[in-house]
C-alpha cells in the first residue's frame, strides 16, 4: 500500500528533514561548466534551498555544485498556498512566488559553507539584478562559483522579454524558460560570454494552486528541455557553457544530455527520489568531459 501525504504536509517534513546541518561530501573529482568549477556534473537547481538553509544537508549527497536562490534584493513575500500539485508521471506545477529573505540575509548564511555553489538572482527590474550584483561583488567568497540570472519565473508574468548587459566578476548565467525569445537570449550570451541554464518550468493553468496558474516541473518538461538544448547548441555553438535542466532523474537522461550540455541541474528528481539521486546521477555521469573541451 502506498501512503500519498498531501504535498503541504510532504513541503514541511521535508523542510524539518533538509534542515539538519549534515557534514559535507568530498569527492575526489573537479569539473568545470564554462569558467565555474565544481565537484561534478550534476548539481540542485534553484528553488530547493531558496534560503540558503539546506545548502550543508544537501552538500553531503556529493552533488557537484548547489544553487542557492532565487533570491531578491529585499525580503519578499511569496504566494498563497496550496504552493504545489502533483502531476503523473513524475512532474510538478509551483507556484512559490518567489518568497526570499532578502540576498543579503541568504549570503550571510551560505558564507562559511565549503562547497561549490552557484547563486540565482531574481528580480523585477534591471536594478534589482545590479543591486544584487554589486552585493556579491563585495561580500561573496570563494564559495559562489558562478551566479544565475532568473530571468523566467512564471511569477514574472512575462516580464522579461529582452536582455541587457550585465557586469559581475562572477561567472553569469542567464536562465531562460520555454516561452522566451530564445534566439535573443543565445546571442546575447554568445555576444556577452554568458552561460545559459535551460530550462526554467513551463507556465500552465492549475487551479489546485492559491495562484490559479503555475510552472511545470518534472518528467513532462523533459521533451521540451531536448529541442531548447539542440536548438541552443545550433546557435551558439560549442564555446557557451550550458547547463540543462527540466526532468533529468535517470543514468540514461543525464547521458542523452550531457552530449549536448556541459552540466545539469535537478529538482523535481530530488523530489521525488530523495537527496540520494545526486550522488547516483553525478557516480553514472562524471567520466565524460564536458563538450566545449577537447578529451
Ligand atoms: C518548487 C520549485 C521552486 C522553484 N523555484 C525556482 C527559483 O526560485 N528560481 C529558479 O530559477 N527556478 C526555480 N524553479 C525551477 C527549477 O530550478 C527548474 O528549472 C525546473 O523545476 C525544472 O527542473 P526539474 O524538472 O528538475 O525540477 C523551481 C522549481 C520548483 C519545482
Amino acid at each position: 500500500m502506498r501512503i500519498e501525504l498531501p504535498p503541504e504536509v510532504t513541503r514541511r517534513l521535508g523542510h524539518l528533514l533538509f534542515s539538519i546541518p549534515l557534514p559535507p561530501c568530498r569527492p575526489r573529482t573537479t569539473w568545470r561548466i564554462g569558467p565555474a568549477e565544481t565537484y561534478g556534473p550534476v548539481g540542485v537547481a534553484a528553488g530547493l534551498d531558496k534560503e540558503g538553509l539546506y545548502t550543508r544537508f544537501l552538500s553531503s549527497f556529493c552533488p557537484g555544485f548547489i544553487v542557492v536562490g532565487s533570491t531578491t534584493p529585499r525580503r519578499r513575500r511569496g504566494n498563497k498556498p496550496p504552493l504545489t500539485a502533483r502531476l503523473r508521471p513524475l512532474s510538478f506545477v509551483n507556484a512559490m512566488g518567489l518568497p526570499s529573505p532578502g540576498l543579503p540575509a541568504v549570503l550571510a548564511r551560505i558564507s562559511d559553507v565549503d562547497y561549490p555553489l552557484f547563486i540565482s538572482l531574481a528580480g523585477f527590474s534591471p536594478q534589482d539584478f545590479e543591486i544584487q550584483l554589486e552585493h556579491l561583488g563585495r561580500y561573496a567568497g570563494p564559495n559562489i562559483r558562478a551566479v544565475e540570472i532568473n530571468l523566467s519565473s512564471p511569477t514574472y508574468k512575462g516580464l522579461w522579454d529582452r536582455g541587457w548587459d550585465l557586469e559581475s566578476k562572477l561567472p553569469l548565467f542567464l536562465k531562460v524558460g520555454p516561452t522566451a525569445d530564445l534566439r535573443l537570449y543565445f546571442d546575447l550570451a554568445k555576444r556577452r560570454g554568458y552561460g545559459l541554464v535551460l530550462t526554467n518550468t513551463l507556465p500552465v493553468e492549475d487551479k489546485r494552486l492559491g495562484a490559479g496558474r503555475g510552472g511545470l516541473s518534472g518528467l513532462l518538461l523533459y521533451p521540451v528541455l531536448l529541442k531548447m538544448l539542440e536548438k541552443a547548441r545550433e546557435r551558439v555553438g560549442r564555446d557557451v557553457p550550458i547547463i540543462a535542466v527540466g526532468g533529468v532523474m535517470s543514468c540514461a537522461q543525464a547521458r542523452e544530455v550531457l552530449k549536448l550540455a556541459d552540466g545539469i541541474e535537478v529538482l523535481t528528481g530530488v523530489l521525488y527520489y530523495g537527496p540520494l539521486l545526486l550522488k547516483v546521477l553525478n557516480g553514472c555521469s562524471a567520466h565524460r568531459p564536458p563538450p566545449h573541451t577537447s578529451a
